[in-house]
């Protein structure tokens, strides 16, 4: 196969994820909307038969063994591609690709892979029918080692040395329970599975964009389409949202617990255009603005300063523990912007820039100093593009 793609970091992550690929799909439209297709063209070459896609397609393989050592703990369904998924970010990705180019070619050439994907995350990760899907490892958010999964992987706190090493353990235990069965029984066995709110907001925008995409295509099953995104927005409302305390929370194991761990995560559901004015309002005003929980220095942190698992300077050396990312901030900035807080979603985007100016283009950033943390040269963190594109009236007046 021929393959053409941008690595989320050359030295640090050699191969195409999936959701890395959407935002950098998106990313490239200020730079050559032709890198933007080919991005997704390549990515696509991963869709299999039954619709599933995996995380990673491990491109180059051969020159990257490091990645197929223990300690990487990646889950191979096939010498070049996992087992595990991420958020289809991808379907945005093609509705700004359309929007940027109107090249209508491109959108039918690329919705196939994508719809089955759905449809796929539909059947297979959907198994109560409640509309809401199921990660059944924590990386499968794209959030590895985010805190609000350490009571599921039986992660302790402290000291933040231990929480790698426990990770890795906790993920090869996975692994052995998922060995040698398909995607259906997997999700079925119930030894982690979490119905993760930011997951499920991404698997609402995919299927709202699917939905806008396939009417102008002229092919059919756009109302479908729309009611299955409905169905996860009003899923979200009856079982993730907490009116006492103004936030979403993720659900655990088939009992559906709610995780009551504050990350960027229950903010999230801005990101979905119908989210009720007060709902919306309470994120932004009681949380997001928030000093003592979000709105620090360089906003928006991977954790709630208030939690006692909130690790800024990376002390725990993985990932989402704390640090701003810049694409969460990509999705919150227009998630702020179509529920009428133009002026918070500029402030966030004037700090974001303001933070990459700092600390560089790097994976994640201090929250507190915008000091760059993890990979460098970190190709998702160029949507500041984006951010100052829809901002360009404003930062040129300044
Ligand atoms: C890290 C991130 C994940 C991302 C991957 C490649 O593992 O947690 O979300 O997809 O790196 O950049």
């Amino acid at each position: 196969m021929r393959y053409d793609f941008v690595c989320p970091s050359p030295t640090h992550y050699p191969f195409q994820w999936f959701w890395d690929s959407a935002f950098h799909a998106i990313a490239l439209l200020q730079v050559d909307p032709e890198l933007s297709k080919q991005e997704l063209r390549c990515l696509v070459q991963g869709a299999q038969p039954d619709g599933y896609i995996a995380h990673m397609l491990l491109w180059e393989r051969r020159g990257n063994p490091e990645w197929l050592k223990p300690e990487a703990c990646i889950r191979l369904d096939h010498p070049f591609f996992t087992g595990t998924i991420q958020p289809p970010v991808i379907a945005r990705a093609l509705e700004r690709i359309y929007d940027a180019t109107g090249d209508l070619g491109f959108v039918r050439e690329i919705l196939p892979p994508v719809l089955r994907f759905v449809h796929w995350l539909e059947r297979v990760r959907d198994a109560d029918r409640d509309g809401l899907v199921t990660i059944i490892q924590p990386d499968e958010s794209g959030l590895d080692a985010s805190p609000k999964y350490d009571a599921a992987m039986g992660i302790p706190s402290h000291p933040p040395e231990a929480t790698l090493p426990a990770w890795r353990r906790s993920m090869h235990r996975l692994f052995d329970a998922y060995a040698g069965k398909s995607h259906e029984e997997q999700a079925t066995l119930g030894v982690f599975a979490f119905e993760d709110v930011m997951m499920n907001v991404i698997y609402a925008d995919a299927l709202r964009a699917l939905a806008r995409l396939v009417g102008l295509a002229g092919m059919p099953g756009a109302d479908d389409l729309e009611r299955a995104s409905d169905r996860t927005h009003d899923a979200l409302m009856q079982k993730s949202w907490d009116p006492k305390r103004g936030l979403f929370w993720d659900l655990s194991g088939s009992r559906e617990e709610r995780v009551t761990v504050l990350t960027f995560t229950s903010l999230f559901p801005l990101v979905l255009p119908d989210l009720d004015a007060d709902v919306a309002k309470r994120l932004v005003d009681e949380h997001l603005l928030n000093e003592r929980e979000f709105w620090l220095p360089y906003p928006v942190p991977s954790v709630a300063a208030s939690e006692a698992s909130f690790d800024p300077a990376w002390l725990t050396k993985t990932t989402w523990r704390g640090p701003t990312w810049i694409n969460v901030n990509w999705y919150l900035y227009w998630g702020l912007r179509q529920h009428g807080f133009a002026d918070v979603a500029s402030e966030l985007a004037r700090r974001t820039v303001a933070m990459q100016a700092i600390g560089g283009i790097r994976e994640f950033y201090d929250p507190r100093t915008a000091a760059g943390e993890g990979a460098t040269n970190f190709a998702w963190s160029c949507l500041v593009l984006d951010l100052i594109a829809a901002e360009e009236p404003t930062l040129t007046r300044a």
